[in-house]
Parts: C-alpha cells; sequence; structure tokens
C-alpha cells in the first residue's frame, strides 16, 4: 500500500489548500515546512526588487533555514512536495529542505501554486535539486485540477 506525505511551504495559503486537498484524496500525512524567520508581507512584496524574497531567489547560494526538525520519511513510500513559484521556480528554502531529507526510494512528485507560471521552469530546478527524474508537475487550483494530476504521478 502507497503511504504518502505532503511535504509543503506557503505563505498566503494557496499552497496549503492545494496540499489539504492532496491529503485528503490519498489519505496522506501533511507537514508544513515553516522558515526559522517567517516572511512578512514586505518580505514578499515582489514588486520592490530589494524584497527578502527576491534577494533570497537571485542569491545562488542562499539557502534559508526551516524551523524544527523534518519529518521521519521511513514510514512513506510516497513523498509529493507543493511550493509556490517564486520567479518562475520553487523558493530558495524547498532547496535547503531537499539537501536535509534523504529520498533515496521515495516515489517523489512536484506541484505548485502560482500567479500564472507554468510548471516549466520549476520542473527543470526540481529535477536538478533533487538529482531525480520526476514526473511532470503542475500548477495546482481547482480541485478537479488536482485529481486529474493525482492520477498521472
Ligand atoms: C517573491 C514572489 C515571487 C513570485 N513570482 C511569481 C512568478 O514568477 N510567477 C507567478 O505566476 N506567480 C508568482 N508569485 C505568486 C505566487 O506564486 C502565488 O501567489 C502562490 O500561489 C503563493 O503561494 P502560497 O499562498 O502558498 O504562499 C510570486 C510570489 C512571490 C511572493
Amino acid at each position: 500500500m502507497t503511504k504518502t506525505l505532503v511535504l509543503y511551504f506557503s505563505n498566503t495559503g494557496n499552497t496549503k489548500r492545494a496540499a489539504e486537498t492532496i491529503a485528503q484524496e490519498l489519505g496522506a500525512d501533511l507537514y508544513r515546512i515553516l522558515p526559522e524567520n517567517a516572511y512578512t508581507t514586505e518580505d514578499l512584496t515582489w514588486t520592490n526588487a530589494s524584497c527578502r524574497a527576491n534577494q533570497e531567489q537571485n542569491d545562488e547560494d542562499s539557502r534559508p533555514a526551516y524551523r524544527g526538525t523534518l519529518p521521519d520519511l521511513t514510514p512513506y513510500n510516497q513523498v509529493i512536495i507543493g511550493h509556490p513559484i517564486w520567479w518562475g521556480i520553487p523558493p530558495k528554502i524547498i532547496r535547503t529542505v531537499l539537501e536535509n531529507l534523504d529520498l533515496t526510494g521515495k516515489k517523489v512528485a512536484a506541484f505548485a501554486t502560482s500567479g500564472g507560471s507554468t510548471y516549466h521552469d520549476a520542473q527543470k530546478v526540481m529535477e536538478q535539486w533533487t538529482g531525480l527524474n520526476l514526473p511532470q508537475g503542475r500548477i495546482l487550483s481547482s480541485p478537479s485540477s488536482i485529481k486529474n494530476w493525482l492520477k498521472t504521478i
């Protein structure tokens, strides 16, 4: 039997909602990645070139810290990772998490929410950061898009 963990990062609730729908569909467990320092509205004001989120996305060496301890993946054979799109790709905190998570032997898939961008560039980046070939990720909004995507992973 497949036991799934939905691991997600969300600030304004969109990815959280999609992650919760997935968890409900699959009977999966949920884990919310929290940043060590929460993002304020100013931190996320992407129209300001020097806001914290923009600085992190522009800095190859940026590895924003997460809070606490990551979940033990031993009980799971599938891990689904959810994140917003920030400048076309996942937030750098996802990279920090992936560098501290052993996905060996797990079935992995990733999805996002966005303001309109597709998953195209994020797919390349997530494959690079995980070192895995992943099933095609998707921007998930409606419950029906979620159900359809889950059939493909
Ligand atoms: C710093 C930053 C950069 C963003 N860049 C993009 C982008 O390149 N393309 C896009 O469609 N949406 C972009 N967005 C919008 C988010 O992807 C979108 O609001 C997402 O659903 C937020 O997820 P959350 O509510 O789970 O935090 C950006 C948002 C932020 C804060």
